[in-house]
C-alpha cells in the first residue's frame, strides 16, 4: 500500500473555506482507480495544519491519479479559488506502509 499525504499550510481564518471545498472530495475519489481511501484531516490544534490523507493499492495508482484530468481539474479549481483563501504553501509526505490492518 501507497500512502501520500498533503499538509496545506493555510492561515486559521482561511481553513473553514479550504474543508469546505473538499466537501466533494470523497464521492469523487470513490470512483478513482487504486484509491483505497481519501480524508481531509481538521486539526485538533491550531499551530497543526490541515492534511488531506490518501491511501493507494499502488504507487503506479497514485501516479496514473496524479497525471490525470480528474486531478488537473481539482486544482485547476484551487489556482481559481486561490484569492479567497490563499494556501500560503503544502509540504507533500509519500510513503510506503510496510505494516497495516
Ligand atoms: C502541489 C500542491 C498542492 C496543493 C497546494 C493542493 C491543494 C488543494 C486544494 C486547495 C484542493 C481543493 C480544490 C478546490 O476545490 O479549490 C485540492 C484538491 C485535492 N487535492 Fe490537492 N493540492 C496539491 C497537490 C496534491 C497532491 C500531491 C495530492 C496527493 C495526495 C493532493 C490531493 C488532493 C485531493 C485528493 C483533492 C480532492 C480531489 C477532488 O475533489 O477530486 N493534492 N488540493
Amino acid at each position: 500500500m501507497y500512502v501520500v499525504m498533503n499538509e496545506l499550510h493555510v492561515p486559521v481564518e482561511g481553513r473553514e473555506n479550504v474543508a469546505n471545498r473538499f466537501a466533494e472530495s470523497s464521492e469523487k475519489m470513490k470512483h478513482v482507480p487504486g484509491c483505497l481511501d481519501f480524508m481531509f484531516l481538521n486539526p485538533e490544534e491550531d499551530d497543526n495544519f490541515q492534511i488531506v490523507l490518501t491511501k493507494w493499492e499502488s504507487k503506479e495508482d497514485y501516479e496514473a491519479w496524479v497525471n490525470s484530468d480528474s486531478f488537473k481539474h481539482a486544482h485547476k479549481k484551487r489556482r481559481e479559488n486561490l484569492d479567497k483563501s490563499p494556501t500560503s504553501g503544502n509540504k507533500i509526505y509519500e510513503y510506503h506502509a510496510r505494516h497495516h490492518l
